[in-house]
């Protein structure tokens, strides 16, 4: 698969080159521009955006695989994050995502057969005060329970 900005991408790269003071500043929303033009950030995205950056794929792939929100893998249709840290994780992180993992049939870090969900546990969402927090995609969900859980994902199309 090779690895080229669509045209409004690569409008909206130039235009992030503008907002920043060097061309290295942007590589984490370019990251993140990345993931959303292919779905994840693949080691042909990781080249790519060294090139247009001008640096290494090795600085940029330190840099993708240094903070969780960037998918190396391809990931299902809906992304499952749950966080597992601390405040989550005493208010019962642990069993939701025991819940989640059944209900779906997968492990942390598995995408179910039909390609529907990808689950994957992660470090602090920055919601701990509505504790316990889950991202679906771009969404949040907060004060979790194993009923609104179950409601949220059996929703989804
Ligand atoms: S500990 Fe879960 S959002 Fe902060």
């Amino acid at each position: 698969m090779s690895a080229v900005f669509s045209e409004t991408g690569r409008a909206e790269f130039d235009r992030l080159l503008t907002r920043y003071p060097d061309r290295k500043s942007v590589i984490l929303p370019a990251l993140h521009l990345a993931q959303k033009e292919f779905g994840y950030v693949s080691d042909e995205a990781i080249v790519y955006i060294a090139g247009l950056v001008g640096t290494s794929p090795a600085e940029i792939e330190g840099v993708a695989t240094f903070y969780t929100m960037y998918n190396r893998k391809p990931v299902g249709k809906y992304h499952v994050q749950i966080c597992r840290n601390i405040s989550c994780s005493l208010l019962g992180a642990e069993h939701l995502i025991e819940h989640v993992s059944k209900k779906l049939g997968v492990r942390p870090g598995e995408t179910t057969p039909d390609g529907k969900f990808t689950l994957a546990t992660v470090e602090c969402l920055g919601s701990c005060g509505t504790a316990p927090v889950m991202q679906v995609n771009d969404e949040y969900h907060e004060n979790l329970t194993v009923e609104s859980i179950d409601r949220i994902l059996d929703r989804l199309p």
